[in-house]
């Protein structure tokens, strides 16, 4: 999420620059093995997630005020007790819930403990995390909780080998995975990578690989608009595999996926001619990718039709698509914040219901979409809203 804007990141640390020559001098030695170009996906995929070097696999601190960017489930448990009620609809049938990417575990903490008050706890809750640091951050909040609530919690180190019935969440994964880039040139991509010059990390096109090539000749017959030359933009092409072998997992039950996003005709707008590749570096926002390697995170925005598209191939139906705003509107957000026992509480409450509503904040740029097999639950966060025609 953005919360400040790109003036004046503070300087990195002696430790964080010494951490991001050592990153630079793994992604040269990448560069140089690769024949002196590497894709743009390999290079986002290193430079988050290279073992013991990437911004996710290093113990940076990363989410929360004292990181990077902040997320919703961060800035508040309103956001997590509406997923909750989503959940709790999907539960009532009993089951189970796997998350990926839980971050510090804040909502895995808050989902579990609004699910024992309304009554429907799911009999496990697996976590799916690729990155260790994290990993042992959730272990640590989880461990907070009551033993009744922390002993569901298991963590996996890859998909469940039997099918699950219930619940699959992922807050801003889908948005960390790495992606490609490309800029047009007589209507077709050329992709972007690194290459070196003189011993520095630089950026340079080079003709696309085939995979890149045949999925924008797919999209771009889609679009309404012709993209002039020099539009620069972003195909996540794990997106699909991510989903179908999430779907592959799910036999019956909800997959709820929340990030910031659009649809294909938005994503590809003739006037974002720059892309929505963002870095988050101590709450200032950037699209420089080269500068602050592993200290920073780096992310692109989820074309949501591609999400669909995969999502129908691998056999679910898109059972809703709204903004957060609706989504949280739809399961009970101004309840919760009329529960509050006090005024304090109340303010403080409203306070944070603002920042995950306000179309300015979260409330619009980040999407919800369901994804279901087999069920036929209420849909409370969809209610409000009905945006899959815009897919
Ligand atoms: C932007 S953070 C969001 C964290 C958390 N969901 C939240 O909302 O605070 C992205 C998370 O996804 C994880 N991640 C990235 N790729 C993943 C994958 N393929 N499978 C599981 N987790 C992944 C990262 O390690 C990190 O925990």
């Amino acid at each position: 999420m953005r919360t400040a804007d790109s003036i004046m990141a503070p300087p990195l640390s002696a430790e964080e620059v010494a951490h991001c020559e050592a990153l630079t001098a793994h992604l040269a030695a990448e560069v140089r093995a690769g024949g002196g170009w590497l894709s743009f996906e390999r290079f986002m995929a290193l430079a988050l997630y290279a073992p013991g070097l990437g911004y996710y696999s290093a113990g940076s601190v990363k989410i929360g005020a004292g990181g990077d960017f902040v997320t919703a489930p961060q800035l508040s448990d309103l956001f997590s007790r509406c997923v909750a009620a989503q959940c709790a609809e999907v539960l009532a049938e009993g089951g189970e819930i796997l998350e990926f990417g839980a971050g510090t575990g804040r909502m895995a903490a808050a989902v579990l403990t609004e699910l024992a008050a309304l009554g429907r706890l799911p009999h496990r809750y697996a976590i799916l995390e690729v990155s260790a640091d994290l990993a042992q951050r959730q272990r640590r909040c989880i461990g907070a909780l009551p033993a009744p609530l922390a002993e569901r919690v298991v963590w996996l180190e890859r998909l469940p080998q039997r099918p699950i019935q219930g619940v699959i969440l992922a807050n801003e994964v889908l948005d960390a995975l790495p992606c490609r880039r490309f800029v047009l040139e007589a209507g077709t991509p050329r992709e972007l990578g690194v290459a070196l010059s003189g011993g520095r990390l630089v950026e340079r096109a080079a003709p696309a690989e085939a995979a890149l090539a045949q999925e924008w000749a797919r999209l771009s017959a889609q679009l309404p608009a012709p993209l002039a030359d020099g539009y620069v933009s972003e195909i996540c092409l794990q997106a699909g595999p991510w989903v179908a072998s999430a779907a592959d997992v799910l036999e019956r039950g909800m997959m709820l996926l929340f990030d910031y996003g659009l649809p294909r005709a938005h994503y590809y707008h003739p006037q974002r001619v720059a892309g929505t590749l963002r870095c988050h570096y101590k709450h200032r926002v950037h699209d420089d990718p080269y500068v602050n390697l592993g200290v920073q995170d780096i992310t692109a925005w989820v074309e949501f039709t591609r999400v669909a598209e995969s999502a129908v191939d691998a056999g679910l139906e898109v059972a809703g698509f709204a903004t957060q705003a609706a989504f949280l509107l739809g399961t009970g957000i101004e309840r919760l914040v009329g529960e509050a026992g006090d005024v304090l509480e109340r303010a403080r409450r409203a306070g944070e219901a603002r920042r995950l509503l306000l179309p300015g904040e979260m409330g619009e740029a980040f999407k919800v979409m369901a994804l279901t097999r087999a069920c036929d639950a209420p849909l409370p966060g969809f209610a409000l809203q009905d945006l899959r025609d815009s897919l």
